[in-house]
């Protein structure tokens, strides 16, 4: 943790990385968190005190008494997804109003973008980007253009403001011929969510950063996705719509990249991606089956399975890269505990070609293995890494070897108590 600096937490694969739980144990170290990507494509499982919370838009933090949490100007939000969220939060009993603060900056995701998110995809026929259907793409795109609503624009004229961008997006699905939706009680709870979000505070949250930064605060800003869905550097077009990477943290929360602490990425043990676009490593045997199975790999927001194969070194370099990791974080390593060999993606293939370098597309390219023999042995109840097997022990420096770049953490099962840090 770094006093007057923002650290970032980033899943660097294709996300679903487990970054919650991690988020969740730092927060005790943290002043702030912060998202500053992403909306509630995201689904960040936390497991403690035998309760399990799925976090769409609501920063990790949340959980933590003490801490202030902040959406970023970076991010999407629905408001009827975000009040449903809230509520379930504050239900269990915590409380939000005083320690959740959104900025007037972000996007708002309407729930005709959410059809259009649908009707886009309908038009993509088999190039199908298999989004979450959360109206991510629209909104980004919008944004872009300069033609959306902030969560400012809720505070003054805000009806007149959403019908006429309402019927924009009507006449759009109009001429995509895309007319079989019916929103109406979607947009009763949309509109309640946009009265409920008045009583947060709104504010202008670089601000509050820049002054909490000043004044030595420390603040944890909470990735979403993962690098390989980065808008830029990810495979597009099977990418989500936002910048996932750090450099997406200064972008989406305000602040300077001098500003940066520690970087951490986490991935984890094994790949697993979830919608469509190339994925060389993807196993489509009983291992890939059974690597879903004990990991418990479907979709946290659309409950879909979740492509499983062994861990990407071409992928991990490329996002220590582009990310600035200064830490690594390895995720749900017992799931490999009974696998005989494990295998490492060194490098990928395509037409006779290897390369360890991320390809313009990985679409066709398929993956080269080193073989590394498996630990068999229950990793769960392990409490320090002096108590790791040789043979995972030995996995780990085999990945810190080739990836140049510590791996600080290793988490051994979904509890948080289940996080070994190593010295
Ligand atoms: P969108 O973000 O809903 O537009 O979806 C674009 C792509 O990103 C799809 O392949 C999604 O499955 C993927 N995606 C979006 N959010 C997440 C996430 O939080 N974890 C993993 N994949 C995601």
């Amino acid at each position: 943790m770094s006093k007057g600096k923002v650290d970032a937490l980033l899943g660097i694969v294709f996300g679903d990385e487990g970054k919650g739980k991690v988020v969740d144990c730092f927060t005790p170290k943290y002043d702030i968190v912060a998202r500053f990507a992403g909306g509630p494509n995201a689904g960040h499982t936390i497991i403690f005190e035998g309760k399990k919370f799925v976090l769409r838009s609501i920063p990790s933090g949340i959980f933590d008494e003490g801490k202030l949490n902040i959406i970023g100007n970076g991010c999407v939000i629905a408001p009827d997804l975000f009040m449903a969220e809230a509520k379930e939060l504050e239900a269990a009993g915590y409380d939000l109003k005083s320690r959740l603060h959104i900025s007037k900056r972000a996007h708002l995701i309407l729930p005709t973008h959410r059809v259009l998110d649908r009707a886009y995809e309908a038009a993509k026929g088999k190039n199908k980007v298999g989004t979450t259907g959360k109206g991510i793409g629209p909104t980004y795109s919008e944004k872009a253009a300069r033609t959306s609503l902030r969560v400012g624009d809720i505070l003054e004229n805000f009806p007149e403001k959403y019908a006429a961008l309402k019927s924009r997006h009507e006449q759009i699905l109009k001429d995509l011929h895309y007319t079989d939706y019916d929103i109406r009680e979607e947009e009763r709870l949309w509109m309640e969510g946009i009265e409920y979000m008045k009583s947060f505070p709104l504010t202008d949250t670089e601000i509050e950063l820049h002054k909490a930064l000043k004044a030595g605060k420390s603040v944890l800003a909470e990735g979403a996705q993962g690098t390989m869905l980065d808008i830029d550097h990810g495979t597009y077009p099977f990418v989500s719509s936002s910048s996932t990477c750090s450099g997406g943290v200064c972008t989406g929360l305000g602040v300077a990249p001098n500003a940066i602490g520690e970087i951490f990425g986490i991935f984890k043990a094994y790949s697993t991606r979830v919608g469509s676009g190339p994925f060389p490593v993807e196993l489509f045997d009983e291992t890939g089956d059974k690597i879903r199975e004990i990991g418990n790999e479907y979709g946290a927001v659309t409950g879909r399975n979740r492509r499983c194969g062994w861990v990407d070194l071409v992928a991990l370099k490329y996002a220590i890269a582009l990310n600035g990791v200064t830490q690594l974080i390895m995720m749900k390593s017992d799931v490999l505990d009974t696998f005989d060999t494990i295998k490492v993606c060194v490098a990928y293939k395509k037409d006779g070609v290897i390369t360890e370098d991320m390809p313009y597309d990985t679409e066709g390219y398929e993956a080269v293995y080193e073989e590394l023999p498996g630990w068999k042995s229950d990793l769960t109840g392990l409490t320090s890494a002096s108590q790791f097997p040789k043979a995972f022990q030995d996995y780990i420096d085999y990945l810190e070897k080739a990836l140049e770049t510590p791996i600080t953490i290793v988490s051994v099962g979904p509890d948080r108590a289940q996080t070994i840090e190593r010295a």
